[in-house]
């Protein structure tokens, strides 16, 4: 096993389905994607990034907000199937990495998605990774994470201790969102100015 995250045969076991999780079908997930879309603060990004990226159903949403996506995940099936999906979108590029060990450091995102990946993670790669996204980060980047709240018993972590952790980072929190089965945080390295401010319908 890798020492920092639930071993690559715990995913490829579960790719044996195309969707096993059902993004594309359950209305959970249309959910939760349209909630987290619809939580960030700007209508476009220039770069993103979003490791976990599964089959790539929100990826493809995502891909229509941003100029350049980048998607790594663990399992080379579901990268597979998320090239299929993205194929028509050349400003998207799938790869295959783990979230530690091919964390693209040194590059510098506007908008990071950390959706349903970072319960994966022992208790000190969830910290070492937290500590990477300010720097990950362009000055007016964002992060937005989201994750499922109900225990499960293989994941080192639940959703809520993630998002704790991200809570305890040096980011600021911009947006919330939490119900019985999931919790959403919009993330910044400095609050900056809301949504009404930008548009000039507040005069702060
Ligand atoms: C529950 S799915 C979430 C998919 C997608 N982010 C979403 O919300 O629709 C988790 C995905 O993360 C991937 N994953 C798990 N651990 C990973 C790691 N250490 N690095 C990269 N991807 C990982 C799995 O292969 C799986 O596709």
């Amino acid at each position: 096993m890798t020492p920092h995250r639930l071993p690559d045969s715990y995913f490829h076991a579960m790719y044996a389905a195309d969707d096993p999780w059902g993004f594309s079908s359950r209305w959970y997930e249309r959910r939760k994607y349209a909630l987290t879309l619809a939580a960030l603060s700007s209508p476009r990004y220039g770069s993103a990034f979003e490791p976990g990226c599964s089959i790539g159903v929100l990826s493809a949403e995502l891909a229509t907000r941003c100029d350049r996506l980048l998607c790594i995940d663990v399992s080379p099936r579901a990268v597979d199937l998320a090239r299929r999906r993205l194929a028509a979108a050349p400003h998207a590029q799938v790869r295959s990495g783990d979230i530690v060990e091919d964390w693209p450091v040194g590059e510098r995102f506007d908008l990071i998605v950390l959706s349903e990946v970072l319960y994966y993670l022992d208790a000190d790669a969830l910290d070492d990774l937290v500590g990477r996204l300010p720097g990950s980060l362009t000055p007016d980047g964002e992060v937005v994470a989201v994750h499922w709240r109900w225990p499960v018993a293989d994941y080192p972590q639940t959703g809520d201790a993630v998002h704790e952790a991200l809570r305890a980072s040096s980011l600021a929190v911009l947006a919330s969102y939490s119900d019985t089965d999931f919790r959403l945080d919009v993330l910044r390295r400095r609050p900056g100015r809301s949504v009404a401010q930008r548009e000039g319908l507040v005069d702060a």
